[in-house]
């Protein structure tokens, strides 16, 4: 990805301090660690590849160059920590509205984009993109978060491994054309950005509402990964902390991280 053609893009100059690279293990661990040394807040990086690109639950992330947009950014919220899933909740409702805008713009129609909690995006039952957040704590308060994002943009069913390649999907293989990365990337910072302070740090129940619109699941049943164990319930509700609520036999339960599935996903 070319760095100039990112700023250019920009409506904005100047809100983000931005270090591209070609490769990186990976852009959440090198942001992590500017994190400790002080980074500021709205420090992103990019990638143009990772070599140890990482996942949620301890999963890697495939990140070969040139398809994908590969990036990490740092907030330092004054946010209590109880509230810290709703980051989750918002990049990925966020990044949902603006890719659903931005294509029907440039195609006419937009594919509808899901969520699956906590910050999956879906397309037509494939995954679009994923979400990692890391938080680091001091003297029990957030210090500041690393919000990292993989974005499928131009692949192909080949360019995926065989391992996610029924899984998994792309804007190109949903919207049928190729997407210039850059303007899509600059694109998407600004409406974070010009999106975070309607929501925090304080305007949660409407995050959550509008969160719950495009979430998959809610009311149905599912299935919940939470490392070892897997536990099934009804999708009742959220918390106004963004946390799953899920019904068993009567009983409700608050389930706070883990992977969840619909029941065609059962056997
Ligand atoms: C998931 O769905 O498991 C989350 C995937 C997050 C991947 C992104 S790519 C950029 C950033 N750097 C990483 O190592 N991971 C995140």
């Amino acid at each position: 990805m070319g760095f100039d053609k990112i700023e250019r893009a920009f409506r904005n100059s100047g809100r983000f301090y931005l270090r591209a690279f070609d490769s990186l293990p990976s852009t959440n661990t090198y942001l992590f660690e500017q994190g400790k040394n002080g980074a500021p807040e709205w420090s992103v990086v990019i990638a143009e590849e990772q070599t140890a690109g990482k996942g949620r639950q301890q999963r890697r992330w495939e990140s070969p160059g040139g398809k994908s947009i590969l990036f990490s950014l740092l907030l330092r919220p004054q946010l209590e920590t109880r509230y810290l899933n709703l980051i989750n909740l918002f990049t990925a409702l966020t990044l949902a509205q603006y890719l659903e805008a931005r294509a029907r713009v440039h195609s006419g129609t937009a594919p509808a984009i899901s969520l699956k909690w906590p910050n999956d995006l879906f397309i037509r039952g494939k995954k679009l993109s994923g979400i990692l957040l890391e938080a680091s704590f001091a003297a029990e308060r957030l210090d500041y978060l690393v919000i990292g994002i993989g974005l499928n943009v131009n692949q192909e069913p080949a360019d995926f491994s065989d391992e996610i390649r029924p899984a998994a999907t792309s804007l190109k293989l949903a919207t049928g054309r190729e997407w210039e990365r850059e303007p899509l990337l600059a694109g998407f910072l600004d409406a974070f950005y010009e999106s975070y302070p309607r929501f925090f740090p304080g305007n949660f129940a409407s995050l959550v509402q509008r969160y719950k619109e495009k979430v998959l699941f809610l009311g149905e049943p599912i299935s919940v990964d939470s490392g070892s164990r897997r536990i099934r319930g009804v999708f009742r509700d959220l918390t106004a902390e963004g946390y799953l609520v899920l019904e068993q036999n009567g009983r409700k339960r608050l389930i706070t991280t883990g992977d969840v599935f619909g029941w065609e996903r059962e056997g």
